[in-house]
């Protein structure tokens, strides 16, 4: 039976406008359901409205409308963003829907019933924007939220309770025993560091005279369920817990949610502590990402500093959006937001890496075959070489997707495009066709548009559209181009010659950056008015010119390599040719630290290498990259890894 796989973002507050944020969950959410699919399991994607609570029965009075109508407007902003963003989710759940209260309603009534919800009196803190409540000790000097840092009200009222404390050795030891539960490793441990302080229990009500907007208790109709309870639930809800028995345990027991590091307390002490009071199994992980950040501070709408997302998609398009919003990200990490660092990544990757390759492949192939894909003959070491790298990629973008480390398996993919730019350097295919010599250049064509094939089906998770456009590019079919079967793309020779390609337009168009929009002339300045002025956040530079932002440092690939061969340039006394392996590729690079190392020195060593530099011809050998080296005077150390063996094609920074 396939193996399936269930995914959950976080619902999210229906009065706020989604911002990237929420739109990165929900697309990462996307992009690893179809990448699960694409593995051949059977996907589930669950995102959603979270409805009830004061923040909306506010919002709703200021409009003199009623709390239902003011959801039924603004969920809209949700649906309409997520279909504009090609996200292609199983189901949308709202929180006002009956399927979800009546289950919310049982739960209550189940757990009431078993006596692990109790009436008592309750002095508390109160922030409405989270719509949390805080006991003393949690606050900030001055009364304030520890999430938000706004004032807090406090409140004194007679509520129910869930005994939430009562399990918390049984939790810790949940976690303990199963890593991966709580993802990235690090966010288990700072769950581990909050309960290590006493758990107190929930209090999972508010009484209607202070808020009405809610689920109201099936015990006691004075009150209504606190927001988070009842918003928890739609995980189950939504998949037929207690109204589809079989369609829950099939999903349920796959279950992966996705949140941001924001409600990790939540995901990873209130919910597992309801659902093991449910009796239910926890669900297979919990990972919490990183923030997208302005400066550096969160990008929320309470700071007013978020971006629109309809702006990036009128300035990227949305494929390209996407893309860039998982290649800019490593995943569990805070990444800053800037337009421009999201310009430079569309460029290097998509227009100049994956474009020109592409424009390559398809222009030889319609001037020299007539259109046709060529047969390839005898394949030669070069081919090979790029043939080993292509049947590769798709392993270990799998690998790095169920590590969760999206990032990673995208740049494994852009690796391949890169190396296969290079062997187009390499092979020359333009002086083979002045050359007449067209077996030669069939097998570069024909090995040149197979890679094209692979690399394109194993983005079109993540650029479903513009993958299908490149597809069809090279000949495939429509049902062909927009399904990346795993098998065929991870075998060589699928693409039939004497299938008709057909001729491209720019899949990705430069994007002028603003810089040289203001230094162009007004050809350029025409295409400038096309584009809406995104909101932009100014880092600050505290040092004057040579300060650089953490993303224009990321801009270089650090990564580790390992050397392989090593032996002297002739007639260049400080010149080594290296032979590297970076991950599953293979480069070679020429480093002027002869005069430092003899060969047998460097060569089994790891080292750290720029691995997206420019190839550059150094005493006409072709440098793939430049090695790290400490220089003082004429000392000149090598930075290496250091410790034993550590694996090539690491990032390093
Ligand atoms: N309604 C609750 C969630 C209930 S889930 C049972 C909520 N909603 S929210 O609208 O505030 O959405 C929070 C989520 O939006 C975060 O966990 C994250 O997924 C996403 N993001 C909001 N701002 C973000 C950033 N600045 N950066 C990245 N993602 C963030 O909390």
């Amino acid at each position: 039976m396939a193996k399936s796989y269930y995914v959950t973002t976080p619902i999210y507050y229906v009065n706020d406008k989604p911002h990237i944020g929420h739109s990165y969950t929900t697309v990462l959410a996307d992009i690893l359901t179809r990448f699960h699919a694409l593995f051949g399991e059977d996907s589930y994607f669950l995102t959603g409205t979270d409805e009830h609570g004061q923040k909306v029965e506010k919002a709703a009075a200021k409009r003199n409308m009623s709390p239902l109508e003011h959801c039924n407007e603004t969920v809209v902003r949700f649906q309409e963003l997520w279909k504009k963003l090609g996200i292609k989710n199983s189901d949308f759940i709202r929180t006002t829907e009956e399927r979800h209260m009546k289950i919310v309603r049982m739960i209550l009534q189940d757990l009431y019933d078993r006596g692990l919800i109790y009436k008592a009196e309750y002095t508390g803190h109160y922030c409405v924007p989270c719509e949390r409540y805080f006991t003393e000790k949690d606050l900030l000097e001055g009364g304030l939220c520890p999430d938000c840092h706004r004032p807090t009200n406090e409140l004194v009222e007679s509520n129910y309770f869930f005994k939430m404390g009562q399990y918390r050795d049984w939790l810790v030891d949940y976690i303990k025993s199963h890593p991966g539960f709580i993802q990235p490793e690090f966010r288990a441990n700072e769950t581990l560091g909050f309960l290590r302080k006493e758990l107190g229990d929930l209090c999972i009500s508010r009484p209607k005279s202070r808020l009405s907007w809610g689920i109201e208790l099936p015990f006691d109709k004075d009150y209504v369920c606190y927001v988070w309870f009842d918003a928890l639930i739609n995980y189950i809800s939504a998949i037929g817990y207690g109204s589809d028995q079989a369609k829950f345990e099939k999903w349920w027991s796959m279950a992966h949610h996705i949140v941001g590091k924001d409600i990790l307390t939540t995901h990873t002490v209130y919910w597992p502590t309801m659902l093991h009071a449910i009796g239910l199994p926890m669900p297979q992980s919990i990972f919490a990402h990183g923030w997208w950040m302005s400066g550096s501070e969160k990008m929320s709408k309470s700071l007013g500093n978020v971006v629109n997302p309809m702006d990036m998609i009128d300035v990227f398009g949305v494929d390209a959006f996407r893309y860039c919003l998982m290649a800019e990200m490593v995943l569990g990490q805070d990444a800053s937001f800037t337009e421009e660092s999201f310009v430079k990544r569309y460029n290097s990757d998509l227009a100049n890496d994956l474009g020109n390759m592409l424009s390559r492949a398809v222009k030889l192939t319609i001037k020299n075959f007539d259109g046709r894909i060529p047969e390839p003959g005898e394949y030669e070491d070069v081919d090979k070489e790029l043939m080993t790298l292509v049947q590769a990629a798709p392993a270990a973008l799998r690998t790095a997707v169920e590590n969760m480390r999206l990032d990673r398996g995208v740049d494994e993919v852009m690796n391949v495009v890169r190396a296969a730019n290079r062997y187009m350097e390499k092979t020359a295919p333009w002086t083979l066709a002045k050359q007449g010599n067209t077996a030669r250049l069939g097998t570069v064509l024909y090995t040149a548009a197979e890679t094209m094939r692979v690399v394109s089906g194993l983005l079109l998770p993540v650029m479903p559209e513009k993958m299908k456009e490149l597809r069809m590019t090279l000949g495939l079919s429509e049902a062909d181009a927009v399904c990346g079967d795993y098998e065929k793309l991870s075998s060589w020779g699928v693409l039939t010659p004497g299938t008709a390609v057909k001729d491209i337009t720019a899949l990705f168009p430069r994007i002028v950056p603003k810089e040289e929009e203001k230094a162009e002339p007004p050809k350029a300045e025409k295409k400038a008015e096309t584009r809406p002025e995104a909101k932009k956040t100014e880092t600050v530079a505290v040092g004057g010119d040579s300060v650089v932002t953490i993303d224009e440092f990321f801009r270089s690939q650090l990564k580790t390599a390992k050397v392989l061969e090593a032996e002297k340039v002739e007639g260049a006394d400080k010149l080594l040719k290296l032979k590297i392996e970076v991950g599953s590729e293979q480069r070679t690079l020429v480093a002027g630290i002869a005069k430092a190392y003899t060969p047998e020195q460097v060569v089994g060593r790891t080292i750290v290498i720029v691995a997206n530099l420019k190839p550059a011809k150094i005493r006409g050998i072709e440098s793939q990259g430049m090695l790290l080296a400490a220089k003082s005077g004429d000392t000149l150390r090598l930075i290496a890894v250091d410790g034993g063996d550590f694996p090539s094609g690491c990032s390093v920074g």
